[in-house]
């Protein structure tokens, strides 16, 4: 058995102290040595329950020898520089999702973990989890024919009027939070190309996005349908349409580790709910990202198709905006994402 990856953490974030923490202690090939705060006040109590350093300001963190990578769980429009940063200090990252709040950023900064050989990794959970791959295969052994739709939410309850989702400056917006989890799972289940047909982007306040959606066409003239939200009833499922039935995953992109999965099969007007083992993608994702550390390098391709789909999302609801009276008609945006074939099942790398 190698060493324990050794992580430092950048920020006492919320997410962090309720899942990341506790699974990187759970996990068998990393160790947390240390954690940062821009207030120390905040780092020691994490400190002392996970027997690690409390360091004060991240930089301070970055400088220290002893770390070999960072998790990083800042607002998303912090995670470029501090991606940056730890990369130049040599150190492997775990980002937070969205790994960037721009698509030539996130081009970027894969192009520079690649040159230096370090591990650079975006934190998208649920596509460790069994459960997505258990979808996958039903559907490949024909039990629903052709398909002819994917559709996938992601919606959650109202936040706090003070959490970072609501600030424009920290890279707030539903879009960029939320967002990430249907398109993602688009392009995991469905693999490339997929092409943008229209997008609409809604909010109460002239900042960010509360809610949205977007239409786009995937592979074999697939229809997509991804909505999220962040003032909603809580949602979190896909479901694959075909021409002789439909497979829906619930709770398919934060199910916790005790969660028995069910895959909910329809076809010839029946239904049958086909229960999985519980499983834990967080320890997953962690222990992923340690393998891809050893290698020195992490699979990309996901993220970056993501990137360029959540931009185009933006894009052509912004010009959806600027024409009221079109009615869409005459809005298209006429981008197309430059996706290869990016299935899971296809892609190992660049
Ligand atoms: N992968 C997942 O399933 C998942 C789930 C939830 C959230 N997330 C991601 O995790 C990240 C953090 O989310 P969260 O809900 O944990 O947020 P949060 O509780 O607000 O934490 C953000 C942390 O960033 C640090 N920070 C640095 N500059 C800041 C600034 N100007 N304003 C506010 N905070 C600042 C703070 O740490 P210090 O004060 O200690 O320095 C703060 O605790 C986001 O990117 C989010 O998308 C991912």
């Amino acid at each position: 058995m190698p060493d324990p990856v050794r992580i430092g953490v950048l920020g006492c974030s919320a997410f962090a102290v309720r899942r990341m923490l506790p699974a990187f202690e759970a996990a068998a090939d990393t160790a947390v040595v240390a954690v940062a705060s821009r207030d120390l006040r905040k780092a020691v109590p994490l400190a002392q329950r996970y027997g690690c350093d409390a360091v004060d300001g991240y930089e301070a963190l970055l400088s220290r020898p002893d770390v070999d990578a960072v998790y990083l769980p800042l607002p998303a429009a912090l995670h470029a520089e501090w991606v940056g940063r730890a990369m130049r200090a040599g150190k492997h990252v775990l980002a937070e999702k969205p790994l960037t709040t721009s698509v030539s950023t996130t081009k970027q900064l894969l192009r520079e973990a690649e040159d230096r050989g370090l591990a650079l990794e975006e934190n998208v959970l649920f596509v460790h989890h069994p459960q997505h791959d258990f979808a996958a295969d039903l559907f490949a052994s024909g039990a629903i024919g052709e398909l002819r739709s994917f559709s996938a939410t992601f919606t959650v309850p109202r936040l706090r009027d003070d959490d970072i989702r609501h600030d424009e400056a920290l890279g707030g917006g539903a879009l960029l939070d939320m967002g990430v989890y249907p398109v993602r799972a688009a392009l995991h289940l469905l693999g490339g190309p997929l092409e943008l047909i229209g997008s609409a982007l809604e909010g109460e306040s002239a900042t960010v996005d509360i809610s949205g959606a977007a239409l786009l066409r995937g592979p074999n003239g697939v229809l997509v349908h991804v909505e999220f939200g962040m003032d909603h009833e809580y949602r979190a499922e896909y479901e694959l349409r075909g021409s002789g039935g439909r497979i829906l995953v619930d709770r398919a992109f934060t199910p916790p580790a005790d969660w028995r999965p069910v895959v909910r099969l329809t076809r010839h007007g029946r239904t049958e709910d086909i229960e999985l083992d519980p499983y834990d993608q967080v320890v997953a994702a962690i222990g992923a990202f340690a393998a891809a550390v050893r290698k020195g390098r992490c699979a990309w391709l996901e993220c970056l198709e993501q990137a360029r789909l959540l931009e185009d999302i933006r894009w052509s609801a912004a010009t959806r905006r600027r024409r009221p009276h079109t009615n869409g008609a005459n809005g298209h945006h006429g981008r197309t994402t430059a996706v290869r074939d990016s299935s899971p099942r296809n892609s190992t790398n660049s």
